[in-house]
């Protein structure tokens, strides 16, 4: 599967403006500034298919990719930012949560998660309801290039021993778009679940 096939298709701000609820799709989701938006790009080899920004905030809206054998990818708005406007936030919080609880064609979600402050609160929650729904996750820990080697590996392997209170598919790997690491899991896991 080539995923620097993936195209931009459409920005939906609720689930019923997305496209048809047929086929496959893999969402990323995370707090906001997790780094999401970086890590479709590291894995689409495209510089700029997901807009990426140091402002918190940036994905507002359920973003949709396609690639050419007709799987699609989503980048979807974060949680846990507070500054935004409460009219905003409430708009996009509820459009995630309609998309997670909704969408059929939704068949696993790579949760990213600062390396250096994984599992918080809402990761957890999110993590619980995909479990709870049979779909597998992804626990990627971002931005893995901030930390020395030993230091990151001390993490992933606490982490992963965390993992395990969630009682369900939760495989967690070290993820850095700058550094390009963890993409090789990423690819492969993706394979999986889209069947090939
Ligand atoms: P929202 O759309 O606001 O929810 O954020 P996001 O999760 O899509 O994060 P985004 O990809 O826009 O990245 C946020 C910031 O983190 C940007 O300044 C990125 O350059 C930076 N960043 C992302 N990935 C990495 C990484 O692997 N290493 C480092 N050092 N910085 C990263
Ligand atoms: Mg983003």
């Amino acid at each position: 599967i080539n995923y620097q096939t993936a195209k931009f298709i459409t920005s939906a701000p609720n689930i019923r403006k997305l496209p048809d609820d047929t086929g496959i799709e893999i969402a990323f989701a995370g707090r906001s500034n997790a780094g999401k938006s970086s890590a479709l790009n590291t894995l689409t080899r495209q510089k700029s298919l997901a807009r990426t920004s140091k402002t918190p905030g940036r994905t507002q809206l359920i973003n949709v990719f396609e690639l050419d054998t007709g799987e699609r990818l989503i980048d979807l708005p974060g949680y846990g930012f507070a500054k935004v406007p409460m009219a905003v936030k409430e708009q996009w919080q509820q459009a995630l949560s309609e998309y997670l609880q909704k969408r059929e064609s939704l068949k696993g979600i790579v949760v990213l998660m600062d390396i250096r402050h994984p599992f918080k609160e809402t990761d957890q929650e999110l993590i619980y309801w995909a479990v709870s729904s049979d779909i597998p996750v992804l626990a990627l820990l971002t931005k893995a290039d901030k930390l020395k080697q030993g230091a990151r590996k001390n993490i992933v392997l606490k982490a992963r021993q965390a993992a395990i209170a969630f009682n369900g598919d939760v495989q967690v790997e070290a993820f850095s778009s700058l550094k390009k690491f963890g993409v090789d899991k990423v690819e492969a896991k993706l394979n999986q679940w889209f069947g090939y």
